[in-house]
């Protein structure tokens, strides 16, 4: 997919298909396109499997489906076509006809089990699921995952809801998912990478205007623009022109948090980091990172004199919740510069409900929830923060006007722009070897060291974003499992530059 993908709800790939019918492409040539696409994909990438089994719905996702098994019958390759719907309407009852005419042997789906050796087609339901899965559909999900076969799903894995990507009952694991005209948002966030496997989209060839004056649900983070604009180092560079990082963290047992964020920001180019914890872990800072400034601060007085000298706050990470972090948090949110928050900043602030700036201030505050956090921050559960991640970020980027990057699986950064509009960015990428403490301090400092070189908020965030799955997809190079935050710190050179 392009590094400048869109990605659209399943309402809006409605229009853009009434679009490109508008345009002057008939809706039997786009399903044509479709159909004839996965065909030749199916052709690359797995020519000696045998048959194709096609499953069938009853819509225009089943009549991509039809229009594969006509292809496939012409070409004298064996198939077999499951039907779950029998009567059809409009071009997918023309493709079940051109299937029929190819002589492919259509059978209503009664329970069968693929085939060993076959590949699987997934046509079953695509952008029109609405509600749960129902029977058979349902059935024939759990048959196709349990066939062991390769699956291709036809625009996206069925069972996914489209503009959320979370499961409405049984979904479909895909191989690859050979996405049609757009990109859904629910292809890439929640749970879906678990089914979606390889994505690739076709736009079918329509006209770019088809897609013009309409607002994507998210963009894709393109790393290569946004790192051009953190820009080469001047020559005559000294350590003022790129920002100084104040990382305030670190209570009793958690030193370790502050220590992993303020060594990212140092690897991420800060020109100068400053860390403020207790004084306990001061020796262990200075032996891991001795690049950076610790000072033990036993409250916000100590702070007074780190705050003059930063460019860029970075809070919460080991913060605790206890009087030392509400009393340093405070403080800290009561300054002019941009703050990034996390962890247990989060937590103070959705239990003391503190103002994140003082009156009037207009300065940048970051947020970096994970799903828990985000619903304490909302006042609800986690499920539905889940049920809905665009509408969770979008909801906290409001309430608090914030940019706010919702961790998870498809992570979604979002703010509102001076004119009201939301923008949304996916980030894409990463593995699960992340998922383990202290990666999302080093996210923090991240963060906090590409706004200290001068990014805007939002900027600073989709980057930090998209290098820190970068630089733990380098470090899983050696396994995933027991991948740790520091690890990941480590390619952080590699990856900035
Ligand atoms: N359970 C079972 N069947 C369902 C459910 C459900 N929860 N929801 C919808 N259906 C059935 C409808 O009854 C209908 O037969 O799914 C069918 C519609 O699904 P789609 O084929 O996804 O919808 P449609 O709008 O016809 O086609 C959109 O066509 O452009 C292609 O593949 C592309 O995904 C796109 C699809």
């Amino acid at each position: 997919i392009p590094p400048d993908a869109n990605f659209y709800s399943a309402e809006q790939c409605r229009e853009l298909d009434r679009r490109a019918i508008a345009s002057g492409i008939p809706g039997f040539e786009l399903m044509s396109r479709a159909g004839a696409a996965a065909f030749t994909l199916l052709q690359q990438r797995w020519s000696d499997c045998s048959p194709i089994e096609i499953f069938c719905g009853g819509g225009n996702n089943g009549g991509d489906g039809y229009i594969v098994a006509a292809l496939a019958a012409e070409a004298g390759i064996p198939v077999r076509l499951w039907s779950l719907k029998d009567e059809l309407n409009g071009d997918a009852a023309l493709a079940r006809a051109a299937a029929e005419r190819a002589g492919v042997v259509i059978q209503a789906w009664q329970g069968e089990l693929p085939q060993a050796g076959a590949v699987i087609v997934d046509a079953l339901l695509g952008t029109g699921l609405s509600g749960e899965v129902r029977e058979p559909y349902s059935a024939a999900i759990k048959a196709i995952n349990h066939s062991g076969c390769p699956v291709l799903g036809v625009d996206i894995p069925s069972g996914l809801c489209s503009d959320t990507g979370v499961a409405l009952g049984e979904v479909v694991r895909a191989d690859i998912t050979l996405s049609f005209i757009a990109l859904k948002l629910g292809l890439v966030t929640s749970i879906a990478p678990e089914f979606v496997g390889e994505l690739i989209l076709n736009d079918l060839q329509i006209p770019a205007s088809v897609y013009s004056e309409m607002v994507p649900q998210a963009s894709a983070i393109n790393r290569c623009v946004l790192q051009a604009r953190l820009g080469a180092r001047p020559r005559h560079a000294h350590k003022g022109m790129f920002g100084h990082v104040l990382v305030v963290g670190g209570d009793y047992g958690m030193a370790g948090a502050a220590i992993l964020s303020a060594s990212a920001a140092a690897r991420c180019g800060a020109g100068l980091v400053s860390c403020a914890t207790r004084e306990e872990n001061l020796a262990a800072l200075l032996s891991v990172r001795p690049e950076v400034m610790g000072r033990g601060v036993e409250g916000s007085g100590d702070l007074e004199s780190l705050l003059e000298r930063a460019s860029v706050l970075a809070v919460g990470p080991g913060l605790g919740q206890q009087d030392w972090g509400a009393e340093l948090l405070k403080h800290t949110l009561a300054t002019d510069v941009p703050v990034v928050l996390d962890a247990d900043a989060l937590n103070l602030i959705a239990r003391e409900q503190f103002k994140l700036r003082k009156e009037g201030s207009a300065a940048p505050r970051v947020l970096t929830p994970h799903p828990a956090e985000a619903a304490r921050l909302l006042g609800i559960s986690t499920a539905e923060v889940q049920a809905d991640r665009r509408a969770a970020v979008l909801a906290i980027a409001k309430r608090y006007s914030a940019t706010v990057l919702l961790k998870g699986a498809g992570t979604l950064i979002a703010e509102f722009d001076q004119s009201g509009q939301p923008c949304v960015a996916v980030n894409l990428g990463g593995n699960p070897g992340m998922a383990s403490g202290g990666m999302g301090d080093v996210l923090t400092g991240m963060i906090a060291a590409l706004l200290a070189q001068g990014l805007s908020a939002f900027e600073a965030t989709c980057l930090a974003a998209s290098l820190h799955c970068r630089a733990a997809d380098f470090a899983a190079a050696e396994g995933e499992r027991g991948m740790l935050a520091m690890d990941v710190v480590a390619q952080l050179r590699r990856v900035i530059n």
